[in-house]
């Protein structure tokens, strides 16, 4: 059994990395030896992106030589890194771009930008994939088609946003921009988290301290499911705003388009979802309910009428999310009733 796994999974992966050419994989292997993930270019060679390419390439144009005394050298390394880094963190080997940087403070690399007539640092391209090159003329990539980034006037954090964007946009991928420390940065929210839960089970209100940790738990855990069914993590990977107003200032609770949602969609769709489970549990307590003298529901009557409003309102509900999903979709083939 142990040999047969073995043997399929030598296949799938063989087959994987049959997909990716041999000089992507090399790429990736050098991203992952720099610390942030971007490739030197020494003496001019650019021999490591010879040939077909089946990747993205950025080529970065810069100068940390003191001489020339570049700063927007330097802010554009940092913005590039702190998006490299989080390219590598989700994509680590996909093999799918590489960050080449083209550094005047080694000589000889200023072949590369005599080659190009370039007069001013830095610049910042991505090249798509071309399958149609020979081997043997690096340079011929320095004279295809390019996108150029220009790093806009604004704050730090815009301006790596700015840049990422540019990237998915581009790449069709999307880019989660991770915070310069995550580590450290969970400890902290981790640690003002305990400390605030802590403080609050001892010295908090008797309702809350009284409370058994599993009815926590459970409420946490409930909210949780409701928030990852809504999309949440869909909105924070793509960063959507959480409001938006349409033409005449009134809010979009919805949005239309199959592959979007704005972040309060997180609550509609939450809020649909919860209300339908609560009307489901409570339609299983009124069918069990046994009607006697001391019971609260005290004639069967009520207790079938109840029956059939709580079945009315599963129907609205579910027509609700169905209505929903119809406004993303408008071939959506099982609506219910469409309510608006
Ligand atoms: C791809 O490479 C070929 C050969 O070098 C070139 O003729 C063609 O223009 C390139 N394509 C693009 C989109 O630059």
């Amino acid at each position: 059994m142990k040999l047969i796994n073995i043997v399929v999974s030598w296949l799938l992966w063989a087959q994987l990395s049959l997909c990716f050419s041999q000089e992507s994989i090399h790429l990736t292997e050098l991203s992952h030896a720099s610390d942030d993930f971007i490739i030197e270019v020494t003496d001019g060679d650019l021999s490591l992106i010879d040939g077909p390419r089946d990747y993205f390439t950025v080529l970065i144009f810069t100068s940390t030589d003191i001489a020339h005394g570049c700063q927007p050298c330097e802010e554009a390394r940092d913005i590039i890194s702190r998006v490299s880094k989080s390219w590598f963190a989700d994509y680590a080997e996909s093999n799918y771009l590489a960050f080449i940087n083209i550094d005047l403070i080694n000589k000889p690399n200023m072949n590369i930008f005599q080659v190009l007539g370039l007069q001013t640092i830095p610049h910042i391209w991505l090249i798509p994939p071309n399958h149609s090159v020979e081997y043997g003329n690096p340079y011929k990539i320095l004279q295809e088609g390019h996108f150029d980034f220009r790093v806009p006037k604004a704050n730090k954090d815009e301006q790596i946003l700015a840049f990422a964007q540019f990237l998915s946009e581009n790449t069709q991928r999307s880019i989660l921009v991770r915070t310069e420390e995550p580590i450290a940065k969970f400890l902290k929210t981790f640690l003002l988290t305990l400390s605030f839960i802590l403080l609050i089970k001892k010295k908090g209100p008797s309702i809350i301290t009284s409370t058994r940790k599993k009815t926590v738990t459970a409420w946490f855990f409930i909210g949780l499911l409701l928030f990852c069914i809504g999309g949440y993590q869909f909105t924070i990977q793509q960063g959507v705003p959480f409001i938006a107003r349409n033409d005449k200032g009134g809010i979009i609770f919805v949005s239309g388009g199959m592959s979007y949602q704005f972040g309060i969609e997180v609550f509609v769709s939450g809020a649909n979802y919860a209300a339908l489970a609560i009307s489901l549990v409570s339609l299983v307590y009124i069918g069990q309910y046994k009607v006697t003298d001391t019971s609260v529901i005290k004639n069967d009557y009520v207790k079938t009428a109840l029956i059939l409003v709580n079945t009315g309102v599963q129907y609205l509900l579910v027509s609700c999310l169905t209505s929903l999903i119809l406004r993303k979709d408008s071939n959506y083939p099982y609506p219910f009733t469409k309510l608006f």
